[in-house]
């Protein structure tokens, strides 16, 4: 039998998506710290709570904002986790399609539009204009276990925010300058793996109304007796 809670999870889980249009006004320290506490909750391996989050808002987030534009504009590229298109499998690849051409076409940009998809990328940079960005790291030596438990952080942060009224985007672009975030934010160590930015979403942009769907339960779950 499923406990009270089964309906909260389902709304919570299933309420939670990425928002890529936020208002200015700012959430209120105290939501804050509660929002991050409760992701401090999440589990992880031998409980060794491997992540950190610096959360950054203000004059700070202008100057984050400045100087990845900046390393964005000079391709001055510091990729802590490398990316590769290879490591996709074509029925991943046509997900990713998939997602590109709802998004795309709820923000009114064509598929051969670069410049327009580049504009988009840039203004990812300035955190689609949320107040608030936290950027999430692993330790400088992170290997793919430690990586699993950040990633258990990364959903119980954002399902901390939406059950607090507050929309997010995780972000791995953020993760692609690792140097400018560090310098910026005058971090020494441990690697970005996402960015999330939060607040109040826009809800008259039309790319807020993006509905993902997800591969049905036989496509990614097998039971075995
Ligand atoms: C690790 C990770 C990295 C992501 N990176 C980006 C990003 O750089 N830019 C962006 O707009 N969305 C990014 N997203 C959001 C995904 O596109 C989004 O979660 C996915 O399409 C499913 O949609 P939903 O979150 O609305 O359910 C990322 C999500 C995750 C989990």
């Amino acid at each position: 039998m499923p406990t009270p809670l089964a309906e909260h999870a389902e709304k919570l889980i299933r309420g939670r998506r990425a928002i890529r249009a936020f208002r200015p006004d700012p959430v209120p320290g105290e939501t804050m710290r509660a929002i991050f506490a409760l992701a401090g909750a999440a589990p992880s391996n031998s409980n060794t709570q491997p992540w950190r989050a610096e959360v950054v808002s203000g004059a700070a987030r202008e100057r984050l904002s400045d100087a990845l534009l900046s390393a964005h504009t000079r391709r001055r590229l510091s990729v802590d986790f490398p990316y590769r298109d290879a490591l996709y499998s074509e029925t991943h690849q046509q997900r990713r399609k998939g997602f590109g051409e709802a998004m795309y076409g709820a923000l009114g940009i064509g598929r051969e539009d670069t410049e327009a998809r580049d504009a988009h990328n840039a203004e990812s940079l300035r955190f689609y204009g949320a107040p608030h960005v936290a950027l999430v790291f692993a330790p400088s030596n992170a290997d793919e276990r430690m990586t699993a438990d950040v990633g258990m952080y990364g959903q119980t942060l954002l399902l901390a925010m939406t059950a607090y009224g507050v929309a997010s985007c995780p972000q791995g672009l953020l993760g692609f300058y690792g140097d400018a975030v560090r310098e910026s934010l005058g971090v020494t160590g441990g690697k970005v793996l996402f960015g999330v930015s939060f607040g109040y979403a826009c809800d008259s942009a039309p790319v807020n109304r993006v509905r993902t769907p997800r591969a049905g339960l036989g496509e990614t779950t097998r039971f075995h007796e």
